[in-house]
């Protein structure tokens, strides 16, 4: 049996082969043997004789030593699903990690539902929250005089979850601040920053996963430009001066998750200068789980009244729609609001 996978990112480029087959003996030297011997040859004999034994081992030795990649291996799916059982998992933060991972790095229409029913304007949600940010990042760096500025254009993502955003924005500025909550979250930030990839394991169907590789989608250099660290969005007032000026601030999905979120958009003056931008996207979830006490809930134009009274003036308003794959069949699909804000001041 051999195992051939296609991808040259992973290590799991294998060729297992079946083992040789042991010289066998003839019946006639096996009727020579004492009895004891003779019983044990007859048992090997028979053992090795068997393709369907040494195929199973050879699979198991296989799938125990290296991570398979489902779509780029002549393993059909069906046995790679039936025989990639998920192990119990008392933490359910790792699996929340994985389907942010698959989220940000990994291609849905290649994962869900045999892609046709993934809605395509939802994908690539985490490059496209980044798309104005990284233009406006990109022509400050250009206009830039390099002999009299030396100014770091930086931008920062708040709730960055896995880090995908942050690193499309390392496209477009000097320096990119990035920081969340969890520090599940941040542990996946660095290690896609330090390994480029990340392999992880998603679900199919019922209990059944399958490993799928999540790639960063930026080079080491501009990968080297971000900062991780954990934090806490409602005290960015009292972290301002470690946290420094931002040209550019993203909050995709995040608002609407937090207890205080007046205390958030005071964080975002402390952290901005005049003329900087801020991107809001929001689903206007307002959860009892992340936001318990009512009067603290924000809605269009109440968000609007408190950007206006922190200086920010409002830049436009459109829709960002994203797609979060929980298995095979099922999966979030999330219209978010966008809004963009300029600090006058
Ligand atoms: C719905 S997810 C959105 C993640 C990411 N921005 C995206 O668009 O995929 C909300 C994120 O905010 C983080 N978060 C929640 N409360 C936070 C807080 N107080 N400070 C910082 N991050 C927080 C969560 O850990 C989670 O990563």
């Amino acid at each position: 049996m051999i195992y051939v996978c296609k991808d040259d990112a992973a290590p799991a480029l294998l060729t297992t082969t079946r083992p040789t087959a042991p010289r066998r003996l003839s019946p006639a030297r096996i009727d020579a043997m004492p009895p004891k011997r003779a019983r044990e040859a007859r048992r090997t004999d028979k053992d090795d004789a068997s393709p369907s034994t040494c195929t199973r081992a050879s699979r198991r030795h296989a799938r125990a030593t290296f991570p398979i990649l489902r779509d780029t291996c002549n393993v059909t799916n069906a046995r790679l699903t039936r025989n990639a059982r998920r192990p119990p998992r008392p933490d359910e933060r790792e699996e929340t990690v994985n389907m942010y991972l698959e989220f940000h790095y990994a291609n849905t229409m290649d994962l869900f539902a045999k892609g046709s029913f993934v809605p395509a304007d939802a994908l690539g949600f985490a490059e496209r929250v980044t798309q104005k940010a990284v233009a406006l990042g990109k022509s400050r760096v250009e206009d830039r005089d390099t002999r009299c500025d030396t100014r770091v254009i930086r931008a920062l993502d708040i709730g960055c979850a896995v880090g995908g955003s942050a690193f499309h924005l390392a496209k477009g500025f000097d320096e990119v601040v990035a920081f969340d909550f969890s520090r599940p979250f941040i542990d996946a930030c660095k290690h896609m920053q330090k390994y480029g990839s990340m392999e992880v394991n998603v679900p199919d169907e019922g209990d059944s996963v399958h490993p799928i590789r999540c790639e960063r989608p930026c080079s080491d250099a501009e990968a080297r430009k971000v900062r991780f660290h954990v934090g806490d969005a409602c005290e960015m007032v009292r972290d301002a001066e470690i946290l420094g000026k931002f040209y550019c601030v993203i909050m995709a999905n995040l608002l609407c998750r937090l207890p205080h979120p007046r205390a958030c958009l005071d964080g975002l003056k402390a952290v901005t200068s005049p003329g900087s931008h801020v991107f809001i996207f929001t689903p206007w979830s307002w959860l009892d789980e992340y936001t318990p006490d009512a009067e603290e809930r924000l809605d269009l134009e109440s968000l609007h009244n408190e950007m206006k009274e922190r200086r920010f003036e409002w830049a436009g308003t459109w829709e960002e729609p994203c797609f979060i794959r929980e298995h095979t069949r099922k999966g979030q699909y999330i219209v978010s609001q966008a809004h963009w804000y300029r600090r006058a001041d």
